[in-house]
């Protein structure tokens, strides 16, 4: 009982200090929302790293008619698609360097870890050199487009205060624009070319500041607020958490245990998930097949039996936000393709993923395979899991009850 209450009382300050923070940023956070925020670190000047991670949709894409198709958000480019959906940012910044722990692959970022950490010590700040440069997003030919932009942006006296006035100090070209405009690398001598990697570096590290700060990684939702004793849950929750924990197996990759959870372990898993029919890159190449973290340690050079042991493999997201849209009716899409439409859906295919017959048409949407009762095979059928999920027993409004309890997951509390 007493350590109950000291465990509150810890929990409500340790709340009360993240919302009276919740409103003041540190200087590098506040720079790292500008860079977020800004559409001019494109090629056309119209997309930031904001156009695909909104706040009001849990940090992932913003538009209700790519997500309830393809859920693969075009780049700066016009046609320029990747071949994933956006995942949430701010609670990957918890994620751990890429590494082995007892033979299973933790940690990293993007649905296949490539954004390891190994470079910058964080694998959100590798991650985010990566948007600017990939011509299927913002598609800056050179680090040094991004550099000079930030240099003469409206926050440029912020980075000067963050990172000191040496961004100034390198000499661009004068036809730096219409090379950074035109797609072409931008020539410079070696030193500033390592001033360059420097600040290239610097902006990273703000973005991934900005991402773990208190007004995107809050830790706000009726979960935290229940486990602070200021919130009790409803009973439709508390049941959905019981079985999210117990009978639904959820726990296992997305523990809940701790004070603040990040409810996901950040290891890989390959659950069987369908191809999305409306993904842009099989209508493009209709054999292609995501291989996940398998097919990012074939790129590194790992050995086969070591990349193999991985393909269909994603990262484990966290389900904080995973419920937060702008309006009830809003779509979102889930898993690394955007199968599926609804919460409801992911959840009932967990339920039932190895009860129901193969759909004879291996590109079902989910809408349709939910009304013909199936489920396709898999988008990989290697390394599927079958011993934690695919056949839960849960009734129709268990199910119900999960999805209750993820929307209480909702950075909406506070
Ligand atoms: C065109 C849409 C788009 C833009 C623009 C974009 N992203 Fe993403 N983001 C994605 C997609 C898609 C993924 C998953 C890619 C993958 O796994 O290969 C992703 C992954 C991520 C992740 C990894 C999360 C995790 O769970 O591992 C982070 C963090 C992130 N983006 C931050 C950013 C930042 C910072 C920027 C700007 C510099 C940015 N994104 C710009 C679409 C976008
Ligand atoms: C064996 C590990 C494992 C278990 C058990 C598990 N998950 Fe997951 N979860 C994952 C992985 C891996 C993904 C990403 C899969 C993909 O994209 O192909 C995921 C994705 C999700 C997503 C989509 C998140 C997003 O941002 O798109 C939701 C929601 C989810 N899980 C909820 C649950 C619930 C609810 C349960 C229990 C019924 C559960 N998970 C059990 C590993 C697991």
């Amino acid at each position: 009982m007493f350590k109950n209450s000291i465990v509150t009382v810890v929990a409500i300050l340790f709340l009360g200090v993240a919302i009276g923070a919740a409103a003041q940023q540190t200087p590098i956070q506040e720079l790292g929302d500008e860079i977020f925020e800004d559409q001019d670190l494109s090629i056309n000047n119209n997309q930031s790293c904001a156009s695909c991670h909104d706040d009001a949709w849990g940090s992932t894409g913003p538009d209700d008619f790519i997500n309830a198709h393809g859920a693969v958000y075009e780049g700066s480019i016009a046609g320029a698609f990747g071949d994933r959906k956006p995942p949430e940012t701010d609670y990957a910044t918890l994620s751990p360097i890429l590494h082995l722990d007892k033979g299973t692959w933790v940690g990293g970022n993007f649905w296949d870890g490539r954004a390891t950490g190994e470079k910058l010590g964080w694998p959100s700040a590798d991650q985010a050199q990566g948007p600017f440069l990939n011509p299927k997003e913002q598609a800056l030919p050179d680090p040094a487009c991004v550099v000079q932009r930030v240099s003469r942006s409206s926050y440029a006296l912020l980075y000067e205060e963050v990172f000191g006035d040496n961004i100034f100090t390198i000499d661009f070209p004068p036809d730096t624009d219409a090379l950074c405009a035109d797609g072409d690398p931008v020539p410079l001598s070696e030193g500033d070319r390592a001033k360059v990697d420097t600040e290239y570096d610097n902006i990273a590290l703000a973005i991934a500041e900005y991402e773990a700060g208190p007004s995107e990684r809050s830790f706000s939702s009726r979960v935290d607020a229940a486990r602070a004793g200021m919130y009790k849950l409803t009973k439709q929750e508390r049941r959905g958490f019981a079985l999210f924990k117990g009978k639904g197996k959820c726990r296992r990759c997305h523990p809940s245990n701790g004070m603040l959870p990040a409810f996901t372990n950040f290891t890989y898993d390959n659950l069987g998930v369908p191809p999305n029919p409306e993904n842009p890159a099989l209508l493009v190449d209709p054999t292609f097949r995501d291989p996940g973290l398998g097919g990012f340690l074939e790129a590194r050079g790992e050995l086969e039996e070591v990349w193999q042991a991985e393909l269909g493999k994603m990262k484990v997201p966290t389900v904080r936000n995973v419920g937060a849209k702008p309006t009830p009716e809003s779509v979102k899409a889930y898993a690394h393709n955007g199968y599926f439409k609804s919460l409801k859906g992911i959840v009932h295919f967990y339920n039932t993923r190895d009860m129901k017959p193969e759909c004879p048409n291996p590109l079902t949407t989910m809408e349709d395979a939910i009304a013909q009762g199936c489920w396709p095979a898999p988008e990989i059928a290697d390394n599927v899991n079958t011993s934690e999920l695919g056949d839960l027993g849960l009734t129709d409004e268990e199910e119900d009850a999960i999805v209750a309890f993820l929307e209480a997951l909702t950075d909406d509390f506070f």
